[in-house]
């Protein structure tokens, strides 16, 4: 009866998962979260001060600190080599590190560092954790790879074409990588959040943490919630689990249904009648 309620309790208990982009943020908010359930957490990432700091506010065995950076193929390689060769396996690769890069959004002043520099951490570093999880994931017949993609991924605006562009294309990967992965029972997800006032969305809007926040949830539709990393976290923890486990291919857009409403109308219905929206 105990097993059975920590079993319940706990729903990675047992399982091995990497984490990139896990030093800050909605990664950093998954490794709290999986770690909880009862998953061994590797923190993957290139802040070395702030992953290790994490993991020492974490004060368990069951976390470490590699760093990673997802963009150069060895790192990636090594990273994923030394978790199997000290637990055994890996279950869960989840590819969640990302820049913004340039945040002028306009395509005049874009250049093509720039674009080639996103495109090569946000797409090219989920590919790579992609291939080289999936490797050592094929010989168990098993595993989950997740990335985190973005409501940009679904809408268009006011973001810069090169992150928009690796986000659509890191659906795109996901998709593909399920049919070519099913065969192996390895299933490929992704979630895209809507915005999160972490120091990526807090740096492009030039704002505090509750000024963030307050703004999105005002261009938020669902209301009465203010999205939180942990909502991202708990998304990501599902694809993880076994509860999941008929479940591949999927992009779990995490948005309160904001990229289902086009507000256009709706605003200058409110403008000519003077009316208030919120
Ligand atoms: N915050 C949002 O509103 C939002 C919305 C949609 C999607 N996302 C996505 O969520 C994911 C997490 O972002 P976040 O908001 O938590 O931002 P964040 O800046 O807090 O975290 C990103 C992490 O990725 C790490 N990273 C960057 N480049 C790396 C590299 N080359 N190798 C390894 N690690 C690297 C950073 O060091 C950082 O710890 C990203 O994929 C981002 O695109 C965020």
């Amino acid at each position: 009866m105990e097993k059975m309620s920590s079993s319940i309790a706990q729903r990675l208990g047992g399982k091995v998962a990497i984490i990139t982009g896990g030093a800050s943020g909605i990664g950093a908010s998954t490794v709290r979260l999986f770690l909880k359930q009862g998953a061994k957490v590797i923190v993957a990432d290139i802040q070395d001060e702030l992953g290790h700091a994490l993991c020492k506010d974490l004060n368990s065995d069951d976390v470490t600190y590699a760093h990673c950076d997802v963009s150069i193929e060895d790192d990636v390689r090594n990273t994923i080599k030394d978790v199997v060769a000290r637990h055994g396996k890996l279950d869960v690769m989840f590819n969640n590190a990302a820049i913004p890069g340039d945040y002028r959004p306009g395509v005049l002043d874009a250049d093509r560092e720039n674009f080639e520099k996103v495109i090569s951490v946000n797409l090219i570093g989920a590919f790579l954790g992609a291939k080289h999880a999936a490797r050592a994931m094929v010989p168990a017949r098993k595993g989950s790879i997740l990335f985190t993609s973005s409501v940009a991924s679904v809408i268009a605006g006011h973001i810069p074409h090169a992150y928009t562009c690796s986000k659509y294309a890191v659906v795109g990967l996901t998709k593909n990588l399920a049919v070519d992965l099913g065969r192996y029972g390895i299933r490929v997800n992704c979630i895209s959040p809507y915005g999160v006032a972490t120091t990526m969305l807090r740096n492009g809007m030039d704002m505090e943490e509750d000024e963030a926040e307050q703004l999105v949830s005002r261009a938020a539709n669902l209301k009465g919630v203010v999205v939180k990393a942990e909502d991202m976290a708990n998304a990501a923890l599902y694809l993880a689990s076994d509860e999941s486990r008929y479940v591949s291919g999927l992009n779990l857009v995490v948005d309160g249904g904001f990229s289902t409403v086009n507000p256009s109308f709706d605003m200058i219905l409110a403008q000519e009648k003077g009316l208030s929206l919120e």
